[in-house]
């Protein structure tokens, strides 16, 4: 572990997470290395060209730093939060290509996606493989708690991602139901990979209560924050702009705008996102809307407010420079969207 490279003043105009993988480089190198022996396969080849494609591409490694930091803070000395730190990223790879499927997507982390480089089907087998890599990993701790935590998220974030698929194109959906979706797509894991850490560092309940309720509230505003980008564009994302409005996916930007719509504004969404029916100028017109009725800033407002709300369950953890770093990642999942 390094020393000193986050002070107690936040600066969220440098990138936390990369300040975090700097302190942590060991454990990450640990994890990086446990990732590539356990993403292979020698009996089918497409399996290692889809992941190293992938994995190579890089990612912030968030989810897996979570865990780390997590069961470091918690006083944790043994070699398992590797394994769980390694287990989140697979589950999290898994998700994302099934994910790009889903979503018919074309450009991830930068580069082509693997539906778009191979096909469906390759995208689909090889996630599976990486969500089966990953309960052969969480195995090995010997942890029962852990498995039922980390199976619980992958069951959740599976019923997000349906629940989203009914969701769409349906003007009636409810801020409610949008949180519940981002909830189960997004925070579940977040909050697994933070809870699994305190729980591997044996650390008591009130601790592992605090840094799952800090991994749900991160990952809800981190799903804001991800979809407002989805519109606002901000900085270089590496994915599609414009990817939800052409699914027609009601995220929490579109939602607040569709409650606003005069009578000629209802007709457009009907149109564009009940019917599907869209053409050329009908993501800019839905940008005016979304400007107009002030949708983007309000949308910005909620990702702050679980933001802070993440800041608030760190309060009662041990005084650590890892604590800061958690908070400035807080900061920084909204602070990137100014
Ligand atoms: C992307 O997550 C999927 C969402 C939940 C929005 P990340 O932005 O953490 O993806 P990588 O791993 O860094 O590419
Ligand atoms: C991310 O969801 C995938 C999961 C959390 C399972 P999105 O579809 O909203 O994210 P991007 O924009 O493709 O990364
Ligand atoms: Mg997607
Ligand atoms: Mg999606």
């Amino acid at each position: 572990m390094g020393d000193g490279i986050v002070n107690k003043d936040s600066d969220v105009t440098s990138k936390p997470h990369e300040a975090m993988a700097k302190y942590l480089a060991p454990d990450l190198d640990a994890v990086g290395e446990l990732i590539r022996t356990r993403m292979a396969s020698e009996h089918a080849p497409r399996i290692p060209e889809v992941t190293a494609h992938l994995v190579g591409a890089g990612g912030k490694r968030l989810r897996p730093m979570l865990t780390l930091a997590a069961a470091r803070l918690c006083g944790y000395d043994g070699p398992y939060h590797v394994h769980l730190a390694a287990t989140v990223e697979f589950i999290h790879t898994a998700t994302l290509l099934h994910d790009d499927v889903v979503d018919e997507s074309s450009q991830r982390r930068g580069r082509p996606t693997a539906n778009l480089l191979w096909d469906n089907k390759s995208s689909v087998l090889v996630g599976d493989y990486l969500f089966a890599r990953s309960f052969q990993l969480m195995t090995e701790t010997g942890s029962i708690k852990v498995l039922d935590i980390l199976s619980n998220a992958s069951a959740t974030i599976a019923e997000g991602e349906v629940l989203q698929l009914t969701a769409a194109q349906d003007l009636a959906t409810s801020e409610g139901v949008y949180l519940q979706v981002v909830r189960g797509k997004t925070a579940a894991l977040f909050a697994a990979a933070t809870e699994v850490g305190g729980v591997i560092a044996g650390a008591d309940e009130k601790m592992v209560n605090a840094l799952r309720e800090y991994g749900d509230a991160l990952g809800i505003a981190f799903q804001i924050a991800d979809d407002l980008l989805d519109y606002w564009g901000g900085e270089a994302t590496g994915k599609n702009i414009g990817d939800d409005f052409r699914e027609c996916k009601l995220t929490l930007p579109l939602i607040k705008a569709v409650a606003s719509a005069d009578g000629d504004e209802r007709a457009f969404w009907e149109r564009v996102i009940e019917k599907g029916k869209q053409g050329d100028g009908d993501l800019e017109h839905a940008l005016e809307l979304l400007e107009l009725h002030n949708a983007l800033e309000d949308t910005r407002t909620e990702a702050v407010n679980w933001a802070d709300k993440a800041k608030k369950a760190l309060e009662i953890l041990p005084d650590n420079p890892l604590r800061y770093m958690l908070r400035d990642i807080a900061d920084y999942v909204v602070a990137r969207l100014r």
